[in-house]
């Protein structure tokens, strides 16, 4: 499939039906092992067994430490037990990431929803079905593929905020290093930031989306483009063209990428 098809399709997974040509290109794709890496899964209670007294918790408001020379075993089990706030009392499960691990597109999100907080697994809702359309209508996926086309996707927090409320900037400020160490680990060529609190804590801003749209900002040295969340395009469908638009940038600032 050229890039115009894949325009063309991601117009029409958007349900949009204009098309203004931007510029050709060539379609990422190259042959390569996908490792995939799963959502944290609850681990079944040995049954008929006498009950093993619990184990100790780590009191509330500790983070691991040396997270940033963690590597990915490491990593999801810091995430996995993790009680620096709040969430941890309230979260069903802890959702780390799912994608390549050297994927070259990393799309990050704000924070896990009553969905992906009851499967351990980020964006499994009606957004995460718009994503996934989104995705595929640029030759992306989050099964099974090519680093080049198998994204790695996560967001900001790990736990979810209940009642799906804001993120609080503690609660931000706490996730943060993991979410660095992910970056630092898949090593992206290209980040997709979505929604308000994924845009403005990754970039440190409060300026608002509408703003920081339509350039390329910097995240670590990562080329970052801004973009709506899926789940404020499903209430607003017009900005569905916009979000678009940041595809294509984002499409066109990884191929001219040396
Ligand atoms: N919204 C997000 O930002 N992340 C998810 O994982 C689900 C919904």
């Amino acid at each position: 499939m050229n890039l115009d098809d894949r325009r063309l399709g991601l117009l029409r997974e958007m349900g949009l039906t204009a098309w203004v040509p931007r510029h050709a290109g060539s379609a990422p794709d190259a042959p390569a092992v996908a490792a995939a890496d799963g959502p944290v899964a609850a681990a079944p209670g040995p049954e008929g067994l006498a009950a093993a007294p619990p184990e100790a918790l780590p009191p509330r408001g500790t983070r691991p430490s040396g997270i940033e020379q963690m590597d990915w075993p490491a990593l999801r089990e810091a995430v996995a037990g993790c009680r620096a706030c709040a969430l941890c009392e309230s979260r069903r499960h802890t959702v780390f990431g799912v994608g390549h691990e050297q994927a070259h597109w990393m799309i990050v999100g704000e924070a896990p929803g009553e969905n992906e907080d009851r499967l351990g697994e980020p964006f499994v809702g009606q957004a995460g079905r718009l994503l996934d359309n989104m995705l595929r209508a640029i030759g992306l996926t989050r099964e099974a593929a090519p680093p080049q086309r198998q994204v790695y996707i996560c967001n900001v927090l790990k736990c979810r905020p209940p009642g799906n409320r804001n993120p609080e900037p503690q609660e931000v400020a706490q996730c943060e290093p993991f979410l660095k160490r992910q970056v630092a680990l898949v090593k992206p060529r290209i980040i997709l930031a979505m929604g308000r609190f994924a845009v403005q804590s990754l970039l440190r801003t409060t300026e608002p989306i509408g703003r920081l749209r339509g350039r390329v900002h910097d995240y670590e040295g990562v080329p970052l483009i801004v973009t709506y969340h899926p789940a404020y395009l499903l209430r607003n469908l017009p900005d569905k063209a916009k979000a678009w638009d940041d595809l294509c940038l984002a499409l066109d600032t990884l191929q001219a990428r040396p």
